[in-house]
């Protein structure tokens, strides 16, 4: 096997290795994918300060996010059917991501469930809520999640409906995959995907199948999403969801000040400055394009965090330059998961650690603590002249 420096280098091995329609969901944004594009290309105009001639020993990346110790400010985002990437894949990505001292965040449409988890890790990890019509299943998910000793409860604001990614809806996709000619002739080009995967621990969504009643297709995320998710979800909503869970709370996509002005009000633990990766709404601007006026708004108020188009260290350290307190990665640990299971989120994390270990030190930093500002050049114009 080649050497693997960068995420790009997972992402092919990843390609190679998963169903095609596992590998479009995540590759996938709504739409024109405009605002997918932008969340990653957005990082390249900004620029970083090089300093010379200042003592780099003893560097860090140790952090905090929500108070809680990370080895760097990067955490696993929550993504849909991570075990259809990789057999057991929440579980494995889970253990990589306690053994590397990085929070966990495991999504409600996840493959394995929140038991399997906390069966396979020793650590608490994050719980993704979406809010759901059913209310006593959601008390259900929320006491599980509770059950399972998990220390924050990130709750999904973007998405009461699914975007539509095209490629999904031709694709057909759902967990497990529908033996159609397209896809058996694809899956057998998978087989040690496959192979794999019948001995996994569970091909469906694992915190749905079998605690919920009636549903007409609980193997489809669109029909799912479709039927249950609450299209009513209000601010109201979210106040009686943080009360119910009781401990910490981050607010996942937010894009706009007034927004974050909203769930700083609530007295959230973190909110995540979020698109959804550009699987909802298309046209949105880039979440790091969004970051610094939302910081301007609520930064001295509520922990800020991000989450879109994170494919190295040097986004997650400009990022963390404009005063993000932490980062997501979803894609990027998939493609490590996909490509080679357990180890390879293990080398995604490397990736980035080193990226962001290094570029730390050539700007003359020795802390992820002590970055700001300063430590990057900003066009202008970064933010647009956008108006309203
Ligand atoms: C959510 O689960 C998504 O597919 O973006």
């Amino acid at each position: 096997m080649s050497v693997i420096t960068t995420i790009d280098d997972l992402k092919r091995i990843y390609e190679r290795r998963v169903p095609r329609m596992f590998y479009d969901y995540a590759e996938s944004g709504s739409w024109t994918e405009q605002t997918f594009r932008e969340n990653s290309s957005d990082f390249q105009d900004l620029r970083l300060r090089q300093r010379v001639a200042v003592d780099m020993t003893g560097r860090s990346t140790a952090t905090q996010m929500i108070g809680q110790d990370v080895a760097m400010p990067v955490a696993l985002a929550p993504v849909g059917l991570t075990g259809m990437q990789h057999a057991d894949g929440e579980m494995k990505a889970a253990r990589a991501a306690e053994k590397f001292g990085v929070p966990f965040t495991l999504s409600t449409m996840s493959i394995n469930s929140i038991e399997d988890v906390a069966s396979y890790t020793s650590k608490p990890f994050w719980f993704q809520l979406y809010t759901m019509k059913d209310t006593d299943y959601v008390s259900r998910l929320i006491q599980r999640a509770k059950d399972a000793g998990c220390s924050a409860l990130v709750i999904t604001l973007d998405l009461q409906i699914l975007g539509q990614r095209h490629k999904d809806l031709k694709n057909g996709l759902s967990a497990p995959p529908k033996l159609t000619p397209r896809t058996i002739a694809n899956l057998m080009t998978k087989w040690a995907w496959g192979i794999e995967m019948l001995s996994a621990r569970r091909r469906e969504f694992g915190n749905i199948v079998g605690h919920v009643e009636g549903i007409s297709d609980a193997s489809s995320l669109g029909a799912w999403a479709g039927e249950q998710f609450d299209p009513a979800l209000d601010w109201g909503k979210v106040e009686k969801i943080m009360e119910q869970w009781g401990g910490k709370v981050i607010l996942k996509g937010i894009l706009d000040a007034e927004d974050a002005r909203m769930a700083a009000k609530l007295g959230a633990d973190a909110i995540v400055v979020s698109n959804h990766g550009g699987r909802q709404l298309d046209g949105a601007l880039s979440s790091i394009r969004m970051l610094p006026s939302i910081l301007d708004a609520v930064g001295g108020d509520v922990e800020v965090h991000m989450d879109g188009g994170i494919r190295s260290g040097q986004d997650v350290l400009k990022a963390v330059a404009l005063g993000a307190k932490g980062t997501y990665i979803g894609r990027a640990f998939v493609y490590g998961l996909g490509a080679m299971g357990q180890q390879g989120v293990t080398r995604a994390l490397e990736v980035i650690h080193k990226e962001l270990d290094i570029s730390m030190a050539l700007c003359g930093e020795r802390s992820v603590n002590d970055l700001s500002r300063s430590n990057l050049l900003i066009p202008e114009d970064f933010e647009g002249r956008w108006r309203n």
